[in-house]
């Protein structure tokens, strides 16, 4: 079997539909049955490299030839850092699940006279497998080992990022991930989940769905800002449940701005 790509996956999928009777999966999907493991995938990348190299590799290319967000696709109100904070050496962006830290890269290098620190987390195994690691540290990134599903260790950043993370779980492991986040976080700061927003009931999510996993996990929706219509890639900003912020009170875009897509919760 090949094991350096996920096409034995995607060949399996008619054998695992027939299997699970045609309904949502829960624990498991098309990859368990391709290659008979009752790992989840990113645990089963941890013992193989291989596979995990070109999975990283994808996840870096995948929008090759697309403009990317941070070419002013987005509004970065949020991605300012205070006097006090520059003092206090508080971090900006903290990059969750954040891959090889390509995303950070792209960031800098888009905007290059942000102030303050970049962190990019992910599982230490996927991190010592990064290909950019000098680029990283030469740009003031630092890559964390961190496991999502345990205590935040970057604690107050202003943005904590989740880019194609959550649409990877179910509900009940993405409030694990994202009741993390909201524990290690202070009032003014938000969470960022850069994912797709379906029109339609689907697996991944749709406004709705997200609006209420972010209150189950001690959150609250605060924008949307869909910066790829064709595919729905949005920006979902939250922010702490007890959060007095809201779209006026901050002064954000309300509807109608020129933000591409934009629409407030
Ligand atoms: C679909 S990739 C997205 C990577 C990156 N954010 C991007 O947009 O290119 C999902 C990422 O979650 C990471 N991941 C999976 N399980 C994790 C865990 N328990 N703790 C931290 N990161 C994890 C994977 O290693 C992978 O880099």
């Amino acid at each position: 079997m090949n094991s350096l790509t996920m096409t034995p996956a995607y060949n399996a999928i008619p054998k695992f539909l027939q299997q699970q009777s045609y309904k949502n999966p829960t624990d498991q999907a098309p990859f368990n049955l391709a290659y008979q493991t009752d790992l989840p995938v990113f645990k089963w990348r941890e013992h193989n490299p291989e596979n995990a190299k070109v999975g990283q590799a994808f996840m870096a290319a995948q929008r090759i030839g697309q403009r990317s967000v941070w070419d002013n696709q987005v509004p970065m109100q949020d991605f300012q850092l205070s006097r006090e904070d520059i003092v206090n050496d508080r971090v900006l962006v903290c990059d969750v699940g954040g891959g090889s830290g390509h995303q950070c890269l792209d960031l800098r290098k888009h905007h290059p006279s942000l102030t303050g620190r970049i962190v990019t987390e992910d599982l230490g195994t996927m991190q010592e497998l990064s290909t950019i690691r000098d680029e990283l540290a030469k740009q003031n990134i630092t890559m964390q080992p961190h496991d999502f599903f345990q205590e935040q260790p970057i604690k107050g950043a202003k943005v904590y990022y989740l880019r194609n993370v959550i649409h990877n779980w179910n509900d009940e492991p993405s409030k694990v991930i994202l009741s993390q986040i909201a524990k290690a976080m202070s009032p003014d700061l938000v969470v960022i989940v850069d994912d797709v927003i379906m029109p339609l009931a689907a697996m991944e999510r749709t406004k709705d769905h997200f609006s209420q996993l972010l209150s189950d996990s001690g959150l609250q929706l605060r924008d949307v800002w869909t910066y790829d219509s064709d595919y729905g890639d949005s920006f979902i900003v939250a922010v702490p449940n007890d959060s007095t912020s809201s779209a006026e009170a901050n002064g954000h875009a309300t509807n109608g701005d020129a933000t591409n897509g934009h629409s407030v919760a």
